[in-house]
């Protein structure tokens, strides 16, 4: 029932279902983060203890993973929020074309959520629910996601042409090679201060929307436009195949 409601949100919907979805989600997060700030506190020096337990290699990549944020407060904050009714409580999303969260890169979706409140990013629902978010809740929530078990695809498909995209690019029209950025299977990577989005295991029809809209310029905020220059290269057939082949991996 909620599921088909936010469904239908996705379409072009009246702009009175919009407002007062709008004033629900605004209600919602004042009145129960407010009962639940103590909560909250006390649960972050659990975390806090927690966190300076772990030690090793596999703790600085986690803590890479996670950000600055605190992801204990983030789950309280993403469901109170309504961002588990559609990006799923674990990050899997619930509908092909909303993205999964699963072990995305938390400086990556805060950058994304920042995007849409500015309007570099827009989007007719994510415009509305980043709305109100500040910087603390956009840390939170994004390490909350990026706590969950990294999406996964199904398999990676016999596609040998957009495998060989994905894998080494096309030199002789100047397109790198996914891999080089988005790290191995897609699993994303943080170099630089620049967190490249984990995109293997990630919804295809959603894939593909992006791939679009970077080729068409409708989605313009990666760092100097480089998935712009790279979507441009690429056919309406091969984003197909592409999108395929990397939310199998
Ligand atoms: C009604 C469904 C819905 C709700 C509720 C919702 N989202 Fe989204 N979200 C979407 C859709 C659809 C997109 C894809 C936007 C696009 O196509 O550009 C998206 C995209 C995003 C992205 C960009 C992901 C990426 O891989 O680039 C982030 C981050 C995000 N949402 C976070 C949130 C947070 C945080 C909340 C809660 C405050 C939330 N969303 C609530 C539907 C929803
Ligand atoms: C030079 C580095 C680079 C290369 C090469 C590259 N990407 Fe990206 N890509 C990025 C960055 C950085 C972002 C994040 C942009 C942002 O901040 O919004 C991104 C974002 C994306 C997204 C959006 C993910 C989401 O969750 O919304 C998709 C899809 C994507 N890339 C697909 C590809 C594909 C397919 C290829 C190969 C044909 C490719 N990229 C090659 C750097 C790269």
């Amino acid at each position: 029932m909620r599921l088909s409601c936010f469904v239908s949100l996705l379409n072009v919907e009246p702009v009175s279902m919009l407002s007062s979805f709008r004033r629900r989600h605004k209600q919602l997060l004042q009145k129960r983060w407010k009962k639940n700030a103590f909560f909250a506190i006390g649960t972050f020096a659990l975390f806090a203890s927690v966190k300076s337990m772990a030690a090793g290699n596999e703790a600085e990549i986690t803590a890479q993973r996670l950000g600055s944020g605190n992801p204990v407060a983030g789950k309280e904050k993403s469901e109170i929020g309504r961002c588990q009714e559609c990006h799923g409580a674990d990050g899997i999303s619930s509908d092909a074309r909303i993205p999964n969260h699963a072990g995305q890169y938390a400086n990556y979706l805060v950058k994304q959520l920042s995007n849409f409140q500015s309007g570099e990013r827009s989007h007719e629902v994510m415009t509305i629910m980043s709305e109100d978010l500040s910087p603390t809740d956009m840390a939170d929530i994004a390490a909350y996601f990026a706590s969950q078990k990294t999406m996964q695809g199904e398999a990676a498909g016999d596609n040998r042409l957009a495998g060989n995209l994905f894998a080494n690019g096309d030199q002789a029209r100047g397109i790198s090679s996914c891999a080089s950025c988005h790290g191995k299977n897609g699993k994303g990577n943080i170099a630089a201060n620049v967190a490249y989005p984990v995109i293997g295991g990630q919804r295809r029809v959603y894939l593909r929307s992006q791939l679009i809209n970077w080729k068409l310029g409708d989605r313009r905020n990666s760092p100097d436009g480089v998935m712009n220059k790279v979507a441009q290269s690429l056919s309406d057939d091969e984003i197909e195949d592409l999108a395929d082949y990397i939310s199998g991996l």
